[in-house]
């Protein structure tokens, strides 16, 4: 049985590389390869720590792609303040012995996109939109192969994490959001209002610990990365984001949400990024994304560990 075929585009950071991990060791899932962006760190770190997560899952002979080194229209932003200056501190992974691939990753989705049966295949976007943005604005017939969108971003009643109404995935490339938000492909957004119940308890840690050596890695990337959260927000652990996604495909009912018109600032600074969520039907505006608002997170964490102790 071959799996439901994914592309993953990613800025890892400790949250994507797990997503990944999940991704990697779930038969559910066919990943045709992984597309990199600059986000929690720039470019040639977020294209590095990729293929060391494909290394750590034992899986070199994933193709992966660098994409976009900067937002479509602003200066970039990243966040080594919460992962680090490698993207991935917490864990001591040898450097990659796998090639990078030779093209470009927007190259790569629009060839991909375009030899596929139409509506065949989902992204999974865990960073800034910027590659998909990019994508669907040079190749717009590249849609034509886009089954869905799963998105990490965004956030409504809880706010932003970046600013009061940003979260760090939109704001950082608000015209790319905006691009993807706009397109009328199927859309289906994980904001951090769900995320937010995924927190990384003790008990997550030290069960990971008890699965060799891709399970030891995960944890020490967990508690170095979850530090800032914890300590922003005061929750008894840091929320772990962008697994959310492959898990939403994995086991779509741990996941409850509903269909909404969902707009990007991109004009005020004071908004940047902001996922503007008609939650409630205001504006009669039709719904253009299905937006996830819970997530059980016991279930998620065990779907998690058990796939991670696969590997
Ligand atoms: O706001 C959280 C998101 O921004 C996650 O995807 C994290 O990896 C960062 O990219
Ligand atoms: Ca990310």
């Amino acid at each position: 049985m071959t799996g439901r075929p994914v592309i993953v585009d990613t800025d890892p950071g400790q949250d994507d590389a797990v997503a990944i991990l999940l991704a990697l060791a779930s038969p559910e899932l066919e990943v045709l390869g992984i597309t990199a962006v600059a986000g929690n760190v720039p470019l040639d770190l977020t294209s590095r720590n990729a293929m060391v997560t494909c290394e750590l899952a034992g899986r070199p002979e994933v193709k992966v792609f660098a994409g976009c080194d900067r937002p479509m229209q602003r200066d970039l932003f990243t966040a080594e303040y919460v992962h680090g200056a490698t993207g991935l501190d917490g864990a001591d992974l040898p450097d990659p012995r796998m090639p990078l691939q030779e093209a470009h990753a927007v190259d790569f989705l629009a060839e991909t996109l375009a030899g596929a049966q139409p509506g065949s295949i989902t992204l999974c976007t865990l960073g800034p939109l910027t590659n998909i943005g990019t994508l669907l604005e040079r190749h717009p017939g590249a849609a034509a192969g886009i089954r869905e969108i799963v998105m990490m971003g965004g956030g409504f009643f809880e706010g932003g994490n970046v600013t009061p109404a940003a979260e760090f995935n939109i704001y950082v490339d608000p015209e790319a959001a905006d691009i993807v938000f706009g397109s009328g492909l199927p859309l289906t957004m994980i904001p951090l209002d769900a995320t937010h119940q995924a927190l990384i308890l003790p008990d997550h840690l030290s069960r990971l610990r008890r699965r060799g050596a891709v399970g030891e890695a995960v944890a020490g990337w967990l508690e170095f990365y979850e530090r800032w959260d914890v300590d922003k927000y005061g929750m008894e652990g840091g929320p772990l984001h962008d697994p959310c996604v492959i898990a939403y495909l994995l086991q779509p009912g741990l996941f409850t949400g509903k269909d909404c018109n969902v707009r990007i600032e991109t004009v005020s600074p004071l908004t940047r990024g902001m996922t503007v969520v008609d939650w409630w039907g205001v504006t009669r505006a039709p719904a253009n994304c299905t937006v996830i608002r819970r997530v059980m997170a016991g279930e998620f964490f065990d779907l998690l560990i058990e796939r991670i102790g696969r590997l």
